[in-house]
């Protein structure tokens, strides 16, 4: 495996045409049929179809509304239950938690994570459809990525405006550390997200969490170039409702 390290190459990685996300193993469940019916995992027109099914609904929200229904809510299950309560979405948040655990490689799934991957898609009404696996993206996605989020932001609450917060936490301890492409010759590629955002040619001393830090908002947590997480502005804003609802 070839593994990409300073903030250049993996910015170039990913708007590298020739690298696309790695196919997950092929599993004869409902988390095999969920992954490939999802976005997250597709490509060509296929990906632009099933990216437009999640872009649509999560045009049609307010980060602000998001930020004041977040507030005072626990930092694992907030994103879960404000985004499901702003979708119209009627369903656990315990749910959504258990099948995410496994919804990304490379993380071994196991019978119980194929079973809450049922419960999920029978929670959503039980049609295997792209429509259901585009609802069931958006709350998987969502879920521990911004939990993690939060929770590497709150030994930092302090030090300045959420916004300033949660971009230096981005920079500094984000929630996603890798992320993985396969070139076309079939190359497996890791582009390490910590030490890219530690870059010193970048970052001037990277290892110091400033939320003053002119720069910190180029910080490539969201992705970047053909494929950015379309959720991040509800992301900032459901964790920025979250750390103004907690204890001081
Ligand atoms: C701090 C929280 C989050 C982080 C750091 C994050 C980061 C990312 C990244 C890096 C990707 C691209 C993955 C890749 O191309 O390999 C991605 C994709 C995605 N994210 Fe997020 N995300 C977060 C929260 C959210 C939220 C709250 C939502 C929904 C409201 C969301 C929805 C999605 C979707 C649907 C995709 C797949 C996009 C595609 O394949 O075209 N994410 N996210």
């Amino acid at each position: 495996m070839l593994v990409l390290r300073t903030y250049d190459q993996v910015s170039a990685a990913l708007a590298d045409p020739d690298l696309s996300v790695v196919p997950p193993p092929e599993r004869d469940s409902a988390l095999g049929w969920l992954r490939s019916a999802v976005c997250r995992f597709s490509s060509g027109a296929a990906h632009a179809r099933r990216r437009a099914l999640v872009e649509a609904p999560l045009r049609a929200l307010s980060p602000d509304a998001l930020r004041r229904r977040a507030s005072g809510r626990s930092p694992e299950t907030a994103a879960v239950e404000v985004l499901a309560e702003a979708l119209g979405i009627a369903v656990e948040p315990a749910v959504v938690l258990a099948a995410a655990r496994a919804y990304l490689p490379p993380v071994e799934p196991t019978p119980a994570d194929d079973a809450a991957v049922d419960s999920l898609i029978a929670a959503l009404g039980g049609t295997r459809d792209e429509p259901t696996a585009a609802r069931a993206c958006v709350l998987l996605q969502a879920a521990a990525s911004t939990a993690a989020l939060i929770r590497n932001a709150l030994p930092y609450k302090d030090f300045g405006t959420p916004e300033a917060v949660l971009t230096e936490t981005l920079r500094h301890s984000p929630p996603i550390p890798v992320m993985r492409r396969q070139h076309l010759d079939g190359t497996l590629v890791e582009l390490d997200l910590v030490a890219a955002n530690r870059d010193p040619a970048v970052f001037t001393d990277p290892e110091t969490f400033d939320v003053s830090r002119p720069n910190n908002h180029v910080h490539l947590i969201f992705g970047a170039g053909l494929r950015p997480c379309p959720g991040d502005n509800h992301a900032l804003a459901i964790a920025a409702g979250v750390l103004e609802g907690s204890p001081r």
